[in-house]
């Protein structure tokens, strides 16, 4: 793989996305950026904050095109998507588009269930565990899109998954 080449980190709300992408980041000596942390920035408003005022809509739009400015930032290599992201194909055409690399991370559901109790609130689209089950095997079919899987159990430390991601890469990196 080239070294501008973004590794991008997908899968469903609660499964490690962030605290993965930044221990890879560290593994690889390079950054890493959070999606929803991007769009934050951009937009003085959480991606709760929008959804809730202005509706999931809006909310996609303002995601995609924050994808847009974090892609194009040469210096950015490891990007955590917000777990809706990659399930749009104008965001698939765009990291496909900037030769992004993508890591699916796949723990069952129960666990991003668990996972996601302390800042559900945070979440508008997790807040009922039936509809979020239904979000997460709707997806599933897209996430499986991606490059690379990794299996995440409740056992593997974030570390290990990193090291594990790193370990499929088309190449080593330095
Ligand atoms: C969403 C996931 C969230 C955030 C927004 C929508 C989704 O990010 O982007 O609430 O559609 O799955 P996390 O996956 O980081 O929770």
């Amino acid at each position: 793989m080239k070294e501008s080449q973004p590794i991008v980190i997908t899968g469903f709300m609660g499964a490690g996305k962030t605290s993965v992408a930044v221990a890879l980041a560290r593994i690889l000596n390079c950054s890493s950026v959070d999606l929803d942390r991007a769009t934050t920035i951009s937009n003085g408003r959480t991606p709760r904050e929008i959804i809730e005022q202005d509706g999931e809509q809006l909310f996609r739009e303002l995601e995609t095109r924050s994808l847009q400015n974090v892609l194009r930032a040469s210096s950015m290599r490891v990007v955590a998507l917000g777990g809706g992201a990659w399930t749009l194909q104008i965001n698939r055409d765009l990291i496909n588009s900037h030769g992004g690399i993508t890591v699916w991370l796949d723990p069952p559901f129960e666990l991003c269930w668990e996972r996601t109790v302390p800042t559900r609130g945070e979440r508008p689209l997790a807040t009922d565990q039936e509809r979020a089950r239904m979000l997460f095997t709707e997806r599933r079919a897209l996430y499986a899109l991606a490059q690379l899987r990794v299996d995440v159990t409740r056992n593997k430390s974030i570390d290990q998954i990193a090291a594990e991601i790193v370990e499929a890469l088309p190449v080593q990196r330095e």
